[in-house]
């Protein structure tokens, strides 16, 4: 079987695997360009690149800075595909998509809002534009808004079902009963919904479905279903370029299933974690002192929030997950050793071959 490849506008990837972007600092320049160097597309995060104690000013030079460092540090490491990750409640996500397109990044992936305003800020054509969604419903509203307000569409979606890690696109009712919402019963009503927009636009929009995806087996049943190719994050954490700290990629190679769950976020969103020593004092507590000079995230209401996210998954990212927060996928739990992302994905398209 000939490994397909995944079209996004006029890029063409060898093989159908983006790495999801995944924040805070889980996924720069290392993990990108390795997944970027195996023909699959690597995502950076500009989430949470900032310095948390700093001025409003500061924190946004920081990070405009720190992402603009990253992304050429990738280039530096590989010639493959790169994209960038943005959260639509971050409250300096333009200025981050701006720097984002200065660097000669052509793939922005946008979640977590409503894309609406995404073609005014990036009008550039040759940088292809992939808003995450989690039903038809809300493919639709971006596609018609797009279509009406600037006449353009997509160049491509993420349907993030259920089972991801992070912060996830349902409620928490929804997400008891995953199975109502999984990828394959999402999947049909999306390609359905991009239908009309395809023909009006003469261009097909691959679709990329992540959320639980473990094997090249997994890989095979979602391109059979109609995805043009997958997302794949908690499989990438433990890799060796994967920068988070040892402790955190432990974390993930000691949990079992009944330890990964779904958290309220500060974010206004459902997440996926592990419920480690940090989750189970915070219950006894109730609530965490927070310093916050600059307010991150536009969703997060500091007055009534019980912790800091963004500290949270920093102290993590350091390697102090006893006070942190350690987002995973469902199938973390399935993880038994720390590997290369070359040997990642050699095994992903060995598996898919075979399947
Ligand atoms: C540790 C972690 C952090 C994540 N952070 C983000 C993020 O900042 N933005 C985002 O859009 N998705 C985020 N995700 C979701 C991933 O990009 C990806 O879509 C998801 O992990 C796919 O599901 P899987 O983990 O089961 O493979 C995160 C996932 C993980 C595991």
């Amino acid at each position: 079987m000939k490994i397909p490849k995944l079209q996004i506008g006029n890029l063409s990837a060898n093989i159908p695997i983006v790495q999801g972007g995944m924040g805070v600092r889980v996924s720069l320049a290392s993990l990108a360009s390795a997944v970027a160097n195996e023909g699959g597309i690597g995502t950076i995060s500009s989430i949470g690149l900032g310095d948390l104690e700093a001025s409003k000013q500061e924190y946004e030079r920081i990070s405009r800075e720190a992402l603009a460092n990253e992304i050429r540090k990738a280039r530096s490491m590989t010639d493959g595909h790169l994209a960038v990750n943005f959260m639509g409640v971050l409250s300096n996500v333009n200025d981050l998509i701006k720097v984002s397109v200065q660097e000669g990044i052509k793939i922005i992936v946008f979640g977590a809002g409503l894309p609406t305003k995404l073609p005014a800020l990036v009008e550039d054509p040759s940088v292809n534009l992939v808003p995450i969604i989690g039903s038809a419903r809300v493919a639709e509203f971006i596609l018609r808004t797009w279509d009406k307000r600037y006449g353009r569409t997509v160049d491509g979606l993420i349907l993030e079902g259920p089972l991801a890690g992070g912060h996830l696109g349902f409620s928490v009712e929804q997400l008891e009963r995953p199975e109502e919402y999984s990828l394959e019963k999402l999947l049909p009503e999306i390609l359905e919904a991009i239908k009309p927009y395809e023909d009006k636009y003469g261009k097909k929009i691959p679709i990329i479905t992540g959320g639980g995806i473990y094997n090249g087996k997994d890989i095979a049943r979602m391109l059979s279903l109609g995805a043009s190719g997958v997302q794949m994050g908690t499989r990438f954490v433990c890799t060796e370029e994967c920068n988070v700290s040892r402790q955190f990629k432990q974390a993930y190679l000691k949990v079992k299933k009944e330890d990964i769950v779904i958290i309220k976020s500060p974010v206004g969103m459902p997440g996926r974690a592990i419920n480690n020593r940090f989750l189970k004092d915070l219950k006894i507590k109730g609530k965490l002192k927070i310093n916050c000079p600059y307010r991150c995230l536009t969703a997060c209401k500091v007055k009534t929030a019980r912790y800091c996210i963004a500290q949270a998954l920093v102290n993590s990212y350091f390697g102090d997950v006893d006070h942190g927060l350690i987002f995973c996928g469902q199938n973390a739990y399935r993880i038994s050793k720390i590997t290369t992302v070359k040997e990642l994905i050699q095994e992903l398209l060995s598996g898919l071959k075979e399947a």
